[in-house]
């Protein structure tokens, strides 16, 4: 049925993700392979200025992945030992461990149960004197209850880093998100709306923040590998702060700037599949299907999640067992913070959503590339597991 394969199982027909790889885009990638500088050179430029003009920021710095865009951010608000950073609870855990690189510790904050995105009460119950930041992410794609997060963060006068991983194309009253705090940070891992497959970005609107990242990402130095060989003696540099290796080179960059020239159809396409499924599955019993953005939002369909109301016949773990013996991958995002080995130590309370959606969620198949065949596939699987009629 699909000309995609999955990676880890020839017998799967449908897999979980598959990246939009064009022959334009190889293309681009040959081409900067045959520069003589691969890397800190004028593709990254060009990357960052064609994301800072599609996000409306002031800045953008492009950086190895999202891990160190939000490590770098949290340091360059001087965040660090002793300080809290509020966390949602449904994320995944790189938003937590960045915390953890900068020695400050994560509280987990509950989420809603409609959009699955960072309750605004749950951030003020979280609150504390040591708080230094809250850090919500746009989940799946759309956009957070920004409005309400912004004008909390104003008044207890703590900064917001935004978590743009899964929200490139997240519009909120026209405004892309990550220009709503000082910091956002987006990824473009390979499930992502664009990828570079490993790489990241950062935006901002404060050039000493732009100032900071942009010397913390190249070891902290003073002057860029450019900067170095074109004006004056290439050693001649200094660094007054140790920093980090936490560039984007040019064969990833060439590859986003080819990509970020799609985002739009890109994004058409996950919104298209998004409404055909919702469309689909809506009266299948004991399913909810995800809701639609309010009309001054614009989503960025990241993932397609389903939950499963509690019912005694289909758990969402064997709706899960039986797609994949019909070669359908589907997954979870994610299994919530507090539930994992190295975050139990942490004091954690009030996440009964996040625990409520943990055992409900699913995440379909879905990609830019996805036919509306292999979607029917997937639909009329979950009718009869759902009917009971397997
Ligand atoms: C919400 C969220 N934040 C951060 C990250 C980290 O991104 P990266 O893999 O680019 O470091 C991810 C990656 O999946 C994510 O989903």
């Amino acid at each position: 049925m699909s000309k995609i394969k999955d990676a880890f199982n020839s017998s799967i027909k449908i897999p979980f993700f598959s990246p939009s790889i064009t022959k334009d885009d190889k293309k681009a990638v040959l081409y900067a392979l045959a520069s003589t500088l691969l890397t800190d050179g004028p593709k990254l430029r060009e990357f960052e200025k064609n994301f800072a003009k599609f996000t409306g920021a002031k800045f953008a710095i492009g950086v190895s992945n999202a891990t160190s865009a939000l490590h770098l951010s949290l340091k360059a608000l001087g965040i660090g030992r002793g300080d809290e950073v509020i966390v949602p609870d449904m994320t995944f855990v790189a938003t937590a461990n960045a915390v953890v690189h900068s020695n400050a510790t994560p509280v987990f904050a509950d989420v809603e149960m409609d959009t699955m995105n960072i309750s605004v009460d749950s951030i003020k119950d979280k609150i504390t004197s040591k708080t230094r930041a809250v850090l919500p992410v746009h989940f799946a794609g759309r956009a957070c209850n920004i409005d309400e997060i912004t004008k909390l963060a104003k008044k207890n006068a703590i900064p917001l880093i935004e978590d743009c991983a899964h929200a490139i194309g997240t519009r909120y009253h026209e405004k892309h998100v990550g220009n709503f705090g000082i910091v956002g940070c987006f990824s473009f891992y390979p499930t992502k709306n664009i990828t570079t497959i490993e790489g990241g970005m950062i935006i901002t609107n404060s050039r000493d923040v732009a100032k900071y990242v942009m010397s913390a990402r190249n070891h902290g130095l003073s002057k860029n590998l450019m900067e170095r060989y074109n004006h004056g003696m290439p050693w001649d540099y200094d660094m007054k702060e140790s920093g980090y290796n936490y560039r984007l080179d040019e064969i990833r960059s060439s590859l986003g700037i080819n990509q970020l020239k799609r985002i739009k159809i890109l994004n058409v396409l996950r919104k298209n599949a998004f409404e055909y499924y919702n469309a689909k599955l809506a009266d299948i019993p004991d399913i909810i299907t995800p809701s639609l953005p309010n009309k001054w939002e614009e989503h960025a369909y990241h993932l397609y999640i389903l939950r499963i109301k509690e019912n005694d016949r289909v758990s969402r773990d064997e709706l899960f067992r039986k797609l994949l013996n019909f070669g359908i991958r589907t997954s979870v995002h994610y299994k919530p913070l507090h539930e994992f080995s190295a975050f139990k130590k942490l004091k954690h309370c009030d996440l009964d959503n996040s625990t409520q959606l943990y055992s409900e969620i699913i995440s379909l198949p879905f990609y830019p590339d996805i036919t509306k065949k292999q979607q029917d596939y997937v639909i009329s699987c979950i009718r009869r597991i759902m009917s009971n009629s397997l």
